[in-house]
């Protein structure tokens, strides 16, 4: 290999992306950090360049801004860095009755949640089919297997980057790429905080480290796994729903994310 692999990772500033660059950089990937906290990315990118002799470049964006995506890779391009893998990671939610959410927030989770991820998986897998070598990982979530009533743009956006992803798994399969959809459960970060869902069922029964589903999702890229679920649990709710009824699915998913029980 003439040049070190360069991994893309966005949300990088913090939870799970934070901790998929560590793993990134210590399996010796130059890195490009993406989130809106530079600050986070700077003072992560210095301790992984010494850490682990790699490059580390930060690229601030708010991917709520529909023209983010294409600065990003025009920024790579002007650096020269083409990218190897691509980590959709950003991502936030929302818990609350979706007509009493600000509907700006709505839209902005969309935006960070599929359009964006959308947008950068484009713009990478050009490069990716032209070199016939690449893998891209859309962190999904456990959410995106049924409805979720308080949280159901949120819920809706992971059904989207599940099936999204799988769709395009199967067109480049052949193509030397791989599409990973990784889908956690709860994990501890701060995205029930921002999401105020911390007081949820679903997070009073435990959130996995950051750092064990970082360390499952990228095995499950390096593997070309096209669906992953982290933990047994996580695997056995996302199955018995195919065999549930909804209306049990819908009351059951609207009980886990009641807050303040
Ligand atoms: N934690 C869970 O229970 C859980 C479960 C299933 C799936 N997930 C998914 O895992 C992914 C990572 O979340 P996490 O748990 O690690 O949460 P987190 O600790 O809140 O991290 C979210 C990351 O996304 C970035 N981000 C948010 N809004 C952004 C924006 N507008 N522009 C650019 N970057 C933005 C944040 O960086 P800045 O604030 O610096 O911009 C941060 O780095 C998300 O897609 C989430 O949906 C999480």
């Amino acid at each position: 290999m003439d040049r070190r692999e360069t991994a893309l990772i966005t949300g990088a500033s913090m939870g799970i992306g934070k901790e998929l660059a560590k793993i990134f950089a210590s399996d010796g990937r130059d890195l490009v950090l993406v989130a809106r906290s530079e600050d986070k990315l700077q003072s992560l990118a210095r301790e992984l360049e010494s850490a682990h002799g790699i490059a580390a470049h930060v690229v601030p964006a708010d991917l709520t801004d529909p023209g983010a995506p294409a600065r990003i890779f025009s920024v790579l391009e002007n650096e020269g860095l083409g990218v190897d893998y691509l980590v959709n990671n950003a991502g936030f939610g929302a818990n609350g009755p979706f007509a009493e959410l600000p509907l700006q927030s709505q839209m902005d989770m969309l935006q960070v949640n599929i359009d964006a991820l959308v947008a950068l998986t484009h713009l990478a897998l050009q490069g990716m089919l032209a070199r016939k070598r690449g893998r891209i990982l859309n962190i999904a979530s456990t959410a995106g297997f049924q409805p979720g009533p308080d949280m159901a743009v949120y819920y809706a956006t992971k059904s989207f980057v599940l099936l999204f992803s799988e769709g395009i798994a199967e067109e480049v399969k052949d193509a030397g790429v791989t599409v990973t959809a990784h889908c956690p459960g709860a994990t501890a970060t701060n995205f029930a905080g921002t999401a105020g869902n911390d007081t949820s069922i679903l997070f009073k029964l435990g959130a996995a480290p950051a750092d064990k589903v970082a360390r499952h999702a990228y095995r499950s890229m390096m593997k070309g796994k096209v669906v992953a679920i982290e933990g047994l649990m996580n695997w056995l709710t996302a199955f018995s729903v195919r065999f549930s009824p909804r209306f049990l699915v819908r009351k059951i998913a609207r009980w886990m994310n009641k807050t303040g029980a």
